[in-house]
């Protein structure tokens, strides 16, 4: 029989709202489906901008292995003893040289599989950082001899820059999954080397809000052109992100179920 691996993966988890949701229902939903690794985006994780160590603890503590980030991991000084010393919190891998932190990180499950993960940053209306094809192309030289098991978040703007990663890495990864743009895709599926993808896995955290901020604030300033506040809403928290069948021998993707669900 072919051993399988579950793993759930969600999007960019927004304040304190995201992370209440995460807490209340990834447990639930790790114990429901009997899932082996979760993954989290936590670029948003503190008031809605960058982590801390307390609200990265606070998601490992609910069942959660590694946090992967994104283009606003930097923002807040707190994240850089996190970044510097957790190997299971990673921000993207094409940084230049000498960025503190990591870009992936290898893990083992209770029943002794091996799993990488790798943060990778778009460069489409996005900073310029090293090619993400280019750095994919390197790290997996690296990674393939170490684990079968490879999941990619794709921290991107460009839908087509996500699309164009998935058909990239198609039967080198197990799953390649967008984040960043906070709402949920509807293109989940398995490409025809084996490799999971959905182009966005959608935000945990507010729904009644702009991406997570206070809707009045952002009206007002895509109205007026004017800086102002952003607060992190409040209203409505939910999950959304990804769950992801995966051989093990292998590394092939057999299924992708999108995952959406409201705090009760
Ligand atoms: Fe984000
Ligand atoms: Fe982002």
């Amino acid at each position: 029989m072919v051993e399988l691996v579950k793993v759930l993966v969600f999007g960019d988890t927004v304040g304190s709202p995201g992370r209440k949701a995460c807490c209340a229902l990834i447990p639930k939903l790790r114990d429901e489906n009997e899932v082996d690794f979760v993954v989290v985006n936590g670029e948003n994780l503190a008031h809605g901008s960058s982590l801390t160590k307390d609200t990265a603890a606070e998601l490992f503590s609910h069942g959660v292995d590694v946090i992967t980030t994104g283009d606003h991991v930097f923002r807040k000084k707190e994240a850089l003893p996190v970044i510097e010393n957790h190997p299971n919190v990673l921000r993207p891998i094409n940084y230049p040289k000498g960025t503190p932190g990591r870009g992936f990180a290898l893990c083992t499950t209770r029943n002794g599989i091996k799993i990488a993960v790798i943060n990778v940053l778009g460069r489409v209306f996005l900073q310029a950082l090293d090619c993400p094809f280019e750095t994919m192309e390197s790290v997996l030289t690296l990674i393939r001899s170490q684990a079968k098991i490879i999941l990619v978040d794709f921290h991107a703007e460009a839908t087509s820059e996500k699309v164009a990663m998935g058909w990239f890495l198609d039967g080198r990864v197990s799953a390649v999954y967008g984040t960043h743009t906070h709402i949920q895709t509807a293109d989940e599926t398995i490409l025809p080397e084996g490799t999971a993808y959905i182009t966005e896995l959608g935000m945990c955290g507010p729904y009644r809000s702009v991406i997570g901020r206070r809707i009045d604030q952002v009206v007002h300033r895509f109205r007026t052109q004017m800086p102002g506040p952003m607060d992190v809403a409040e209203e409505d928290a939910r999950i959304s992100g990804a769950l992801i069948e995966i051989e093990a021998e292998s590394g092939r993707a057999r299924a992708i179920r999108r995952i959406h669900e409201r705090l009760p």
